[in-house]
């Protein structure tokens, strides 16, 4: 079918929202909509919503009055626009949306968007205001097409486990995304197989809580994620796999033995530790010490001696004193993580910190500064102490000067590169010369 309608997709948070879009595109794709990228061109402006901080669920509200003068341009000219508002801030938000923001015509949960084609022709027809946000039985990935066979990038996403059952008692997720779900390992094997037919070299594979990975076997037995990694780096033409994001408590032993063992398994785990202390890590209902989180890495480290580590930190959690603060600086101390995002604690309504006395926003941003300087500290010494080495890069795209390449270490760091665009979806080995805070420069070698 010929496009004739135009739909503007625009993507707020997690790389689980880049992967719903990407399949919102494909669902409508059959419903007559082209993408674009520009709002005042569309037909249908998609907003894909996060919840997880206060500032991102602003983010779309000030958003929407800016699409709402679109609109309204639009219909000067004659133009019907049609504004729908997808995400977890949609599940969460539900119909005070449509209360809020006059322009806003569907608000759908993530759950429902297999029939989002049909909401909005609906819309259309009708003109009512449509707000679905149930969380039916899991079926929502069986719904959705499969991926178009014209798509080629050298590196997907694909979302193997939604939802979550942990309960942090600061996160919004298990309300937005619901109960933790595993896809059926022949549906992930499907898809990854024709990604890898599209010329996908790299899968990530996406889950709230990824490696609490369970999802029915062809065999009748729940299988793990190593198990999934272990079939999935059977295909042709997948050359490297990642998974994120991990709790600590999965970190199942064949998982980690999955690093040491699974040569295309990527030496980098993205494992939030959020705090350094025991009574935050309890009251934030993390189900782990920091003890234990510091002989999970030794284990990790055991396996797969080269891995990069990663995480999250919460800064200003309700009641965290400036020695428990101490302690989260002690953890990054001790790990000296080759990465980390870092944010301070956001009030979610609904979830059971929100409701404690607050830490004040001026030593939240105090303490963030401190976490932010150590691990860039940490990080630029990582990248420095890649200087030297030759590594394999897989080329993803142009970079900004002429003749360069944009790629990937294996340890998720951007590696720019002189080389042709011939070389993009080609893992190539490259010696690192150089490094910035946030990525490495090299030259193509001959042999590894
Ligand atoms: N406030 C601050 N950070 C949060 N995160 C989740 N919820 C909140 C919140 N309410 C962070 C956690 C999580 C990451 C995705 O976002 O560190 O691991
Ligand atoms: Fe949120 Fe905790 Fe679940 Fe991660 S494990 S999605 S932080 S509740």
């Amino acid at each position: 079918m010929t496009a004739n309608k135009k739909v503007h997709i625009k993507t707020f948070g997690c790389q689980m929202n880049v992967y719903d879009s990407e399949r919102i595109a494909e669902t409508l794709a059959p419903h007559g909509y082209g993408e674009t990228e520009r709002g005042e061109d569309a037909d249908l402006i998609v907003l894909n919503t996060c919840h997880i901080r206060e500032k991102a669920a602003e983010k779309v509200y000030s958003d929407l009055g800016r699409i709402r003068s679109i609109k309204a341009a639009r219909r000067e000219a004659g133009l019907e626009t049609i504004v729908a508002v997808a995400g977890c801030v949609a599940q969460a938000e539900g119909a005070e949306i449509t209360r809020r923001e006059s322009s806003v015509d569907l608000v759908v949960g993530p759950q429902s968007y297999h029939h989002i084609g049909d909401l909005i022709a609906r819309t259309r027809r009708t003109g009512e205001r449509l707000v679905e946000t149930e969380f039916p039985s899991a079926t929502k990935f069986a719904a959705l097409p499969g991926r178009p066979s014209t798509k080629a990038a050298a590196a997907a996403f694909l979302t193997v486990q939604e939802g979550c059952d942990k309960f942090c008692s600061f996160c919004v997720v298990p309300y937005t995304r619901g109960a933790e779900y595993s896809r059926p390992v022949a549906d992930i094997e499907a898809e990854a197989r024709r990604l890898a037919g599209n010329g996908v070299r790299e899968l990530t594979l996406l889950g709230q809580n990824v490696n609490a990975y369970h999802g029915a076997g062809p065999d009748g037995r729940d299988w793990s994620l190593a198990r999934l990694i272990s079939c999935l780096s059977k295909i042709d033409g997948l050359q490297r796999l990642r998974y994120t994001t991990s709790h600590p408590r999965d970190m199942s032993a064949d998982l980690i033995a999955a690093h040491r063992d699974e040569p295309k398994l990527m030496p980098f785990l993205h494992l939030p530790v959020q705090s350094g202390a025991d009574r935050v890590l309890a009251a934030m209902n993390r189900k782990h010490t920091c003890e234990e989180y510091m002989a999970l890495v030794a284990r990790i480290r055991e396996a797969r001696p080269d891995i990069a580590l990663s995480t999250d930190i919460i800064v200003g959690f309700p009641g965290e004193t400036e020695e428990e603060f101490g302690r989260t600086l002690a953890v990054l101390e001790r790990v000296r993580f080759a990465q980390a995002y870092s944010f301070k604690y956001s009030p979610r309504p609904g979830t059971p910190a929100a409701d404690k006395p607050q830490i004040p926003e001026a030593i939240k941003e105090e303490r963030l500064r401190c976490v932010q300087a150590v691990v860039a500290r940490h990080q630029a010494a990582f990248n420095e102490s890649c200087v030297g080495r030759r590594m394999q890069v897989l080329f993803e795209k142009p970079g900004r000067r002429a003749g360069q390449l944009i790629g990937r270490s294996p340890y998720l760091q951007s590696v720019h590169a002189q080389a042709t665009e011939s070389s993009i979806g080609s893992v190539l080995n490259v010696e690192i010369l150089a490094c910035g805070p946030n990525s490495l420069a090299g030259t193509l070698t001959v042999a590894a």
